[in-house]
């Protein structure tokens, strides 16, 4: 693999549990990128969950949050982003993202979502949809939007996140 540095950062995009936190982690421990995640940075400045910050102020509200952490990004390079599930749903954060850098899209099946969130309470927006039809139904309103908006696309079902992180970096160091 060449060692060749990533022009820009990279924004990982994709549904809930699709792995853009476990896979932004292991970017920035075996491969030394700067690691930004942006549901903990909202939280640390917020001082509270996502889950109390829908509940308390509300959705709205969190999504400007994201637009404006991703505004505070402009001209910075070398970052990996794990964007919220949600993020890439605005065309203005879209924008920011490219501007900055590399959208790579995590892909997963409704299945292997429903796996990996199974044991986690956080998400205000899988309340009551914790299963694969469930996931399925918001999958196919966000996935055409996702698509659209990503340089490429990875799918994850099946695959360990080194092997994940790997192709990541195979494919935008082939494209640049
Ligand atoms: C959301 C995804 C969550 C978090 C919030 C809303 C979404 O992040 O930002 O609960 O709209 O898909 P993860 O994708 O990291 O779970």
């Amino acid at each position: 693999m060449s060692q060749r540095k990533i022009p820009g950062s990279l924004f990982l995009i994709g549904f809930m549990g699709a792995g853009k936190s476990a896979v932004s982690a292991c970017l920035h421990k075996r491969y030394g990128m700067e690691l930004l995640e942006m549901d903990q940075e909202i939280e640390r400045r917020e001082g509270m969950k996502i889950s109390r910050i829908f509940e308390s102020r509300g959705e709205e509200y969190f999504r400007r949050a994201e637009t404006d952490l991703l505004g505070e990004l402009q001209g910075r390079s070398g970052l990996v982003v794990s964007c919220g599930g949600g993020a890439a749903m605005r065309p203005e954060n879209v924008a920011l993202m490219k501007q900055a850098g590399r959208i790579v899209l995590l892909r997963a099946k409704p299945e292997t979502i429903l796996k990996r969130v199974s044991e986690n309470d956080d998400r205000p927006l899988l309340r009551g949809r914790k299963t694969a039809e469930g996931i399925r139904e918001l999958m196919d309103r966000r996935s055409p939007v996702y698509e659209a908006a990503c340089d490429l696309a990875v799918d994850t079902d099946e695959k360990s996140v080194d092997e994940i992180c790997r192709e990541i970096l195979n494919r935008v160091r082939e494209d640049s």
